[in-house]
């Protein structure tokens, strides 16, 4: 029996007789003769096992092991009380007090044993399976932390699977929960297996290069064909043992107590040395949470991503689809999209909102497509009915757009993109902050291109020329259309605007 057990009666025979009956069977004993001191020792040094002898002058066993069933740091020590009374009613009292087990004197050295060895066992079990029910509610709670702070956009798997490393070493876990060192490696088709090094030290996660790199049999003479493993090196064959060259050519110590371990074709990580024997339980639980971020995540990512650029191909599409009958190259929409984004970034927006605008503001003229070719392309004046009819391209465009959620700021271009901050804009003359930022935005980049490209009606300008009559004004513009904040930012950045126009003009 490796164990200690506390011993505590009044009767020094009983004592002596009870400390060589468990010594001889190999456990470590301590004793106790009156209540107080029992409860002082156990507080000292906790006990596998407690005999707790009812009959004691001051505190009773009774009042004992109430006292240590009623304290958490106690309560799951197994207590055997030995009694020297008979009755159903002392049994009660006993199972009232929170008694394990019961034994009447004279005691019977066998059932003694027997009894006592259960009750350890029990134990046992008891603490394995609370630090299992532990594991699990924090690896649940690290899966939910994983996946709630997900960001298909920015997801990086190096990084993610060395936050994984960080978990599986924090310091907050029992010793034997958490593996001395964990090697993180990784291999393109047929190179070497090459990676990290991973360790708690005091507290704090310190992760190095690894000097060498393994090649792929080393791989194998580690996991043997397999893609989890847990395997025990105490006792094992020293010519049979896992790896036995990998060690070198990484550069690192041979384990001495235990490997797990987990390898996909890409990605690999050995657990090594926990504090205990390692099993099933844990090559499943490292597998997991390794698949997780490796597959599972990474291929989310991946396909959002290309879910994501399709969205944009799409509208990319759209835009120019709208652009078949007009005197615009498919340069213009793309034009548009750029300078909105620099006036955006200059204002300050935040990433995500100049984002969304770039793709936004290419759409702003898809209601043309509702107009008639002829309007279009008419080189002369456009008669009251043709310019009516070509302002409610605001309008097909809101309603091409629809109402899905990633569209709304397209929408809200397309039908604002002609409003003027003074209110004499269409469709709905809406005037200063009623007009949405981005179709304040849009309608200063798309007046600066219409200036600078040619038109049926008047030839193209130049940088220098467009940005003046923006700032001046002439006879068909005036710069009060402008917000004059962005048309402040619009002025400071004009540069870069050039800049934009040059790069993409055909
Ligand atoms: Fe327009």
């Amino acid at each position: 029996m490796d164990c200690h057990i506390l011993i505590v009666d009044d009767e020094p025979k009983n004592l002596v007789m009870l400390e060589e009956l468990f010594q001889f069977k190999g456990a470590r004993v301590s004793s106790a003769t009156d209540g107080y001191m029992a409860l002082e020792r156990v507080a000292r040094n906790p006990p596998d096992l407690i005999l707790l002898d009812v009959s004691m002058p001051g505190m009773d066993g009774y009042e004992v092991c109430r006292r240590l069933k009623a304290d958490e740091k106690t309560q799951r020590i197994p207590v055997i009380m030995v009694t020297g009374l008979r009755g159903l009613n002392d049994k009660i009292r006993g199972l009232e007090a929170g008694a394990d087990d019961f034994l009447s004197k004279p005691v019977n050295a066998a059932e003694l044993v027997t009894r006592s060895q259960n009750l350890l066992r029990v134990k046992q079990l008891d603490r394995q399976l609370e630090n299992a029910y532990r594991r699990l509610a924090e690896i649940s709670a690290y899966t939910n932390t994983l996946l709630s702070q997900f960001d298909p956009f920015q997801f990086d798997i190096q990084q993610s699977l060395s936050g994984l490393m960080e978990f599986l070493l924090q310091p907050g876990l029992d010793r034997s929960d958490r593996p001395e060192r964990l090697l993180l490696l990784s291999a393109e088709a047929g190179s070497l297996w090459v990676g990290w090094r991973y360790c708690n030290r005091g507290g704090e996660v310190e992760a190095t290069p690894l000097s060498g790199g393994a090649n792929a049999e080393e791989m194998d003479s580690v996991f043997g064909g397999r893609g989890r493993m847990a395997v025990n090196l105490e006792g094992a064959d020293p010519d049979r043992l896992p790896g036995r060259r990998i060690w070198a050519d990484l550069g690192e110590e041979p384990p001495t107590r235990n490997i797990v371990g987990y390898r996909s074709q890409s990605v690999a990580v050995l657990a090594l040395d926990f504090g205990r024997r390692v099993g099933d339980y844990d090559s499943q639980v490292l597998s997991s949470l390794v698949a997780t971020i490796h597959f599972f995540l990474k291929t989310i990512s991946s396909q959002i991503q290309e879910v994501d650029n399709a969205f944009l191909y799409t509208i990319g599409t759209l835009a120019r689809a709208a652009e078949l009958h007009d005197e615009d190259t498919g340069d213009h929409i793309i034009r548009v999209g750029l300078y909105a984004e620099a006036m955006a970034q200059a204002l300050g927006q935040p990433e995500e909102m100049i984002k969304v605008l770039g793709y936004s503001a290419q759409m702003h003229d898809v209601g043309k497509m509702h107009l008639h070719p002829d309007i279009l392309r008419k080189p002369g004046p456009l008669s009251v009915p043709e310019w009516e009819e070509v302002k409610l391209h605001t309008v097909y465009g809101a309603r091409i757009i629809g109402d899905h959620p990633r569209l709304a700021m397209a929408r809200e271009v397309a039908l604002t993109h002609h409003e003027h901050w003074d209110g004499s804009g269409y469709p709905h003359g809406l005037a200063g902050e009623a007009i949405p930022l981005p179709g304040r935005i849009v309608m200063m980049a798309d007046v600066y291109d219409a200036l600078r490209s040619a038109r049926p009606y008047k030839r193209p300008f130049d940088h220098a020329a467009a940005v003046g009559i923006i700032h001046r004004g002439d006879e068909r513009l005036q710069p009060g259309w402008f917000d004059p904040e962005v048309l402040e930012v619009f002025l400071d950045i004009h540069r870069e605007v050039a800049d934009i126009y040059n790069r993409t003009e055909q």
